[in-house]
């Protein structure tokens, strides 16, 4: 009798652990296929190109969609990176040179934070055109789109860390010495 309920309970062991095993795996698939999804990679490469990890990786995605993609796009984002960015740049100048114009300094700034020879050559450099989520009609690569990006993410590290300085430090980080000797500093 023993033996026999034993057989049995093999025979339903083999019959019921492959379909769980079977689910286990499905579930798995699922979590590999959300987190290696093409955009999903791309976030990742750009947090290490960047140096910066977000806390709230949010805030990243949303640097990366463009207004012509969905209502939640980078579009505030990128007025605070913008700012970020001419503050950084305009502390920087004046720590150096307190004596500096104020024509020479707005030249030197607005160099920096122009769109189509500083902003969109740094957010290309980074590959941003390939990254960002745009609307099928909309053409990825062009300055603003580009520009728009690469001042998101320093509008949203600003609000990861709650500080536009930090923000600050990854601009330069990313914006290195490609400086154009516009900002040589
Ligand atoms: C997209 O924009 C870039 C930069 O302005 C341009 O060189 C390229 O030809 C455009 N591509 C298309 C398909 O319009």
């Amino acid at each position: 009798m023993a033996r026999r309920c034993f057989a049995l309970f093999t025979i339903f062991v083999f019959a019921i652990v492959p379909h769980i095993q079977g689910i286990a795996t499905n579930d798995q698939r699922a979590q590999i296929s959300v987190r290696s999804s093409p955009f999903e990679t791309a976030l990742a490469t750009l947090q290490k190109q960047i140096g910066y990890n977000f806390q709230k990786t949010g805030l990243l995605r949303r640097s990366m969609t463009h207004a012509s993609f969905s209502e939640e796009n980078n579009r505030a984002l990128s007025i605070l990176g913008a700012n970020v960015i001419e503050t950084s740049a305009s502390l920087r100048l004046l720590e150096k040179d307190l004596e500096i114009s104020a024509k020479e300094l707005n030249r030197r700034v607005s160099e920096l934070s122009k769109v189509e020879s500083s902003c969109a050559a740094d957010g290309l450099r980074l590959g941003l055109h390939k990254v960002v989520r745009v609307s099928p009609k909309t053409n990825s690569t062009t300055p603003l789109v580009v520009c728009g990006a690469f001042r998101a993410i320093f509008g949203a590290i600003a609000i990861d860390v709650g500080k536009s300085d930090d923000a600050g430090s990854y601009f330069w980080g990313v914006h290195g010495g490609q400086v154009g000797g516009a900002l040589a500093m």
